[in-house]
């Protein structure tokens, strides 16, 4: 079979941001554009030659298309096999499992996560190395640099693969092999949590529903939670995923899982609410008439993992990213362990997972996750979170109000402004850190006073590389904090990200409506950037 070098020329945007490269899909079908993307990336790699890639993705639109061109690129290039989940699926944690269960030197999970799909919808492109992780920035950067000046790529004449039947094909000296996406990541799930616990709270009438929102989670809480876990047929709903999810926004969020929220409000709804988005990375948790929020929930799940197996010895340590609330911080220090603050992205928590520093690791975007995979877990977040419904035997809302009598309780909520003019965007956060140095000291209205302002810069700890401007935080002397950082995962000019945060004491107010008890930093915020003069929104477009 001879492998073809076909002429290209660059593309200049494909800068992979937070997670990936992210594009829509009309940028995704121009031309060549799958191809030099997937070639800068085997080209920034080691010697790939008789290596084993896995690829899959959330079934998006254009998902098996850019599979098949992956497929015959990888030939081209000299891997050794491919493993690819059957339909082309594969969650992002489920990808991150293979990886490492297979010993695999990496892998293309193809996602544009929580972004809307279909032919106007959005795609992505992440590159994963052997431990399950998305690329360090060492290789993305060359990645990037790489697609700048490519000029070829290799690939093959070859037909199809067929995705839907299990087993090994041939793809020119390259060995092909379709894999369930189900099972080893059930299996893995099985070796964590308390299988016959969570059956038995089933049993007992516990009621629960799973919205898989068209994407990806679908097939694997059908299996975990309906027919291993005995959960009633019907828990799971929205479970069969589509190329379009159809016509939704697969972003589990109060926004978007309105319905089942209102539901859970109800006396009659279900006991526990959760649901997952595109990819099945991220986790929405709601308890009968109580929301927990991410940031809580890392607390939470920290705080109580000993309870399921997989964690019986302990926790080594907590790490979040910079904006997520404090809130796991006060359980660190409770539980004597390392605690760390990282920049957005999962990519940056991999080295202090591979180094053992640290279990368990969350975001205040619905990302929650342990050792077990190098990504963050929508559906092991939920399953924990059974784990420990069913040995505390007590509700979601108890043992939220028991652990902020324990820890206190950090208010928290983020403030989006979406397809804010990229230049205004890029001004205001300039702006704004130019004045950093003049803030410290300043007093506002409810004696909030500044006690630091700073662009955060992460040193890492393991390989010692720095990461800059990762976003500014305002820290007020009474605990409370206000970060601002530009999105790295939008796709049409930027959005801008405020994070407020204000800390109540163990013996404090936990019953406060979020927004009014943030309301004071709200009105900091706003005097400090200016948000709403410069880009002329009176809102923000999402609150989370
Ligand atoms: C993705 C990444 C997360 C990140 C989130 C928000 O889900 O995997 O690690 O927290 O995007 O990133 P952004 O740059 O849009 O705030
Ligand atoms: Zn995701």
């Amino acid at each position: 079979m001879p492998i073809q070098t076909i002429k290209t020329t660059p593309y200049a945007d494909q800068k992979p941001g937070t997670s990936g490269l992210r594009k829509r899909v009309s940028v995704y079908s121009q031309p060549h554009y799958v191809e030099n993307y997937i070639q800068a990336i085997f080209d920034s790699l080691d010697e790939v030659g008789g290596q084993t890639l896995v690829i899959g993705g959330d079934g998006r639109f254009y998902n098996n298309v850019a599979i098949q061109k992956a497929i015959r690129i990888a030939a081209a290039n000299g891997f050794g096999k491919v493993l690819v989940g059957q339909g082309g699926l594969l969650s992002t944690p489920a990808a991150s499992n293979i990886i490492r269960h297979y010993k695999a030197f990496g892998g293309l999970v193809l996602s544009a996560s929580h972004n809307p799909g279909g032919p106007d919808g959005d795609f992505g492109i992440k590159y994963n190395v052997g431990n399950g992780g998305p690329a360090p920035e060492k290789i993305t950067d060359a990645v990037f640099a790489r697609t700048q000046v490519i000029d070829s790529y290799k690939t093959l004449d070859t037909p199809d693969i067929d995705l839907d039947v299990l087993g090994t094909q041939q793809v020119g000296g390259m060995v092909v092999e379709v894999i369930d996406p189900v099972a080893d990541y059930a299996a893995l799930m099985q070796t964590l949590f308390d299988f016959e616990a969570i059956r038995a709270l089933f049993r007992s009438g516990f009621r629960m529903t799973f919205d898989a929102m068209h994407a990806i989670t679908g097939p694997y809480a059908h299996a975990i939670l309906e027919d291993m876990l005995g959960a009633p047929k019907g828990t799971v709903i929205n479970g069969v995923p589509s190329p379009t999810f159809n016509n939704g926004h697969p972003d589990p969020n109060l926004v978007y899982c309105k319905d089942m929220f209102d539901l859970l409000m109800t006396p009659e709804g279900p006991d526990f609410g959760a649901a997952s988005d595109g990819d099945g990375d991220r986790n929405l948790i709601i308890g009968k008439n109580r929301f927990v929020t991410p940031s809580d929930s890392l607390a939470l799940l920290a705080a109580n993992a000993h309870l399921a197996p997989g964690y019986k010895d302990g926790i080594a340590g907590i790490a979040r990213s910079m904006p997520t609330s404090a809130a796991a911080d006060r359980v660190a220090e409770k539980l004597g362990i390392e605690m760390h603050e990282t920049p957005t992205g999962w990519k940056f928590f991999g080295n202090l997972l591979d180094a053992g520093r640290v279990t368990i690791c969350g975001e205040e975007s619905a990302g929650t996750g342990s050792n077990h995979v190098r990504e963050k877990d929508g559906l092991w977040a939920v399953l924990l979170w059974l784990n420990i419904l069913a040995v505390r035997k007590q509700g979601v809302d108890e043992i939220v109000r028991e652990h902020w009598r324990t820890y206190g309780r950090n208010y928290y909520t983020r403030h989006d402004y979406e397809e804010v003019d990229a230049a205004i965007a890029g001004k205001l956060v300039d702006d704004l850190r130019a004045s950093l140095i003049s803030l410290p000291g300043k007093v506002f209205a409810d004696d909030l006073q500044i006690a630091y302002a700073d662009d955060f810069t992460y040193h890492d700890p393991v390989d010692g590389s720095t990461s800059a401007k990762q976003g500014i935080r305002i820290g007020f002397t009474d605990g409370s904090r206000i970060v601002l950082r530009l999105s790295g995962t939008g796709t049409v000019g930027a959005t801008l990200r405020v994070y407020l945060e204000r800390y109540e004491a163990p013996d404090g107010r936990h019953d406060l409506d979020t927004q009014l008890a943030l309301e004071p930093l709200i009105g900091i915020a706003e005097t400090l950037a200016g948000i709403r003069s410069r880009t002329g929104r009176q809102a923000p477009s999402v609150i989370t």
